[in-house]
């Protein structure tokens, strides 16, 4: 299935060379707008020497200096805007782990480009006008809710807006509403997944037809299980409040292969995390983005810790990044080795008698870190089968990741459930002072 090109944009049905023309107009002009009105940006580019004349094609990019989450967390709350206050219209904020929070703001223009890229993404996933669109992200400072909602409403599409939480009444509402669409967490739909069934309703038995999970990272073999436990087309939804919000990038529903980067609006690089050096397509490395048409807050090289690579465009123009293997923050170095929560969701998903809800327990024993996947049993797995869970999951970990872990089986219901954005480590490491 191929789509029709009359329901494309037409920045989607540009040939490359319009887009690369395109983009560089547009980011000329980006560039300019940042430098002329956000003295961050006027001293960085100064600093390193470079001016928004230099840009002369997409490659000078790489000549400018990087914008970082401390860069926002410095310039808190309103020091990154480009407009004057009265001009924006809504602000969203980021929590993040630790310290201050990252104000993010809009103008009228932005929240009109959002809603179409949201739109946009929906469209890719398989929603068209008409559908009932059931959005389960949180709304209010997060940029899920909101962000979805008014994409749909763009779209055409009449809007549940649910929210996260009220688990047993998600599902009520899914039930009397009979949306096509949902949009939530792939976490939080697992969530939903525990409620319908505890409710005796066959998840299979919905009028839900795709659904457009993002906001954290999930693997190919998550798709798989949330797309045969509830016999929808389960496509990947990108994006980071930075940068705009939902619908950065988006995979579309009848290709399935990564997600395709709206690149008429948001310009992707990707950097050794290392050195900052861009990497040719097709390696894996940090993701970078510089808005290109964003009034409130333009933003420069952004480094969103965000792991990927950078591939040619399939099913539109626009180049794709592979779904998102972890940040680099999410990363754990147990003795040595690197590894990824995404690894051991791979691993728990395939192993039988065990559900798809796991935590990694990091903690210190003597001197050296140690690593316990806690995965929780499925209601019909006996003691045996718990015990063969627990040493398939260690050798898996070994074997595929090179590493010696621990496992425990726990009870089922017995994890913390997810209601948006999942945690999945827990670390109990002692510091060393
Ligand atoms: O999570 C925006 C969003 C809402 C995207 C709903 C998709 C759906 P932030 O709270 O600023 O914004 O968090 C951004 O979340 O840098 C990634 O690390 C992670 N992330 C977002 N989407 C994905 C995804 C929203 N599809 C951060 N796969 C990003 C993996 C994702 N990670």
């Amino acid at each position: 299935m191929t789509q029709a090109v009359d329901l494309l944009d037409p920045a989607e049905r540009l040939d490359l060379d319009g887009l690369r023309a395109l983009q560089l107009e547009r980011l000329r002009g980006s560039l300019r707008h940042a430098y002329e009105n956000v003295p961050f940006y006027r001293e960085s580019f100064d600093r390193a020497g470079v001016h928004p004349d230099d840009c002369r094609s997409l490659s000078d990019l790489a000549r400018f200096p990087f914008t970082t989450k401390a860069d926002l967390r410095e310039n808190y709350p309103y020091g990154m805007f480009a407009v004057p206050r009265e001009r924006i219209r809504r602000l969203h904020a980021s929590s993040g782990t630790t310290g201050r929070p990252t104000v993010v703001g809009y103008t009228e223009n932005d929240l009109s480009m959002w809603a179409d890229m949201v739109a946009r993404s929906l469209r890719a996933a398989g929603g068209r006008p008409g559908d009932i669109a059931h959005v389960a992200y949180g709304y209010g400072l997060f940029t899920g809710g909101l962000g979805a909602h008014y994409g749909a409403e763009r779209l055409g599409c009449t809007v549940i807006p649910a929210s996260g939480g009220m688990t047993s009444r998600q599902v009520t509402l899914i039930q009397d509403l009979k949306p096509s669409v949902i949009m939530v967490t792939p976490s939080y739909m697992l969530t939903l997944l525990d409620e319908f069934e505890r409710q005796g309703v066959d998840p299979r038995s919905t009028s839900l037809r795709v659904g457009v999970f993002g906001a954290e990272p999930w693997t190919e073999r998550m798709r798989r299980e949330i797309e045969e436990r509830f016999a929808i087309d389960a496509v990947d939804i990108y994006g980071l409040s930075e940068v705009i919000g939902p619908g950065v990038a988006q995979e579309c529903v009848e290709t399935k292969d990564g997600l395709h980067i709206w690149e008429d609006h948001f310009f992707p690089e990707v950097v050794d995390p290392v050195t900052g050096e861009v990497l040719p397509e097709g390696e894996q490395g940090e993701l970078v983005f510089t808005s290109l048409t964003k009034e409130a807050m333009p933003i420069v090289r952004y480094r969103t810790r965000d792991l990927t690579r950078l591939l040619p465009g399939t099913a539109r123009v626009f180049r794709r990044m592979e779904k998102i293997t972890g940040r680099s923050d999410d990363m754990v170095i147990l003795r040595g080795v690197n590894l990824f929560p995404t690894q051991i969701e791979e691993i728990v998903l395939r192993t039988p008698g065990v559900a798809p809800h796991f935590q990694l327990r990091l903690t210190t024993r003597g001197r050296m870190d140690a690593l316990t996947v806690r995965a929780e049993a499925r209601p019909d797995a006996d003691a045996v089968a718990r015990e063969a869970a627990a040493r398939s999951i260690v050798q898996a970990v070994k074997d595929g990741i090179g590493v010696s872990a621990e496992a425990e089986i726990v009870d089922p219901e017995s994890l913390e459930r997810s209601v948006g954005k999942i945690r999945r480590i827990v670390d109990l490491r002692e510091r060393q002072g």
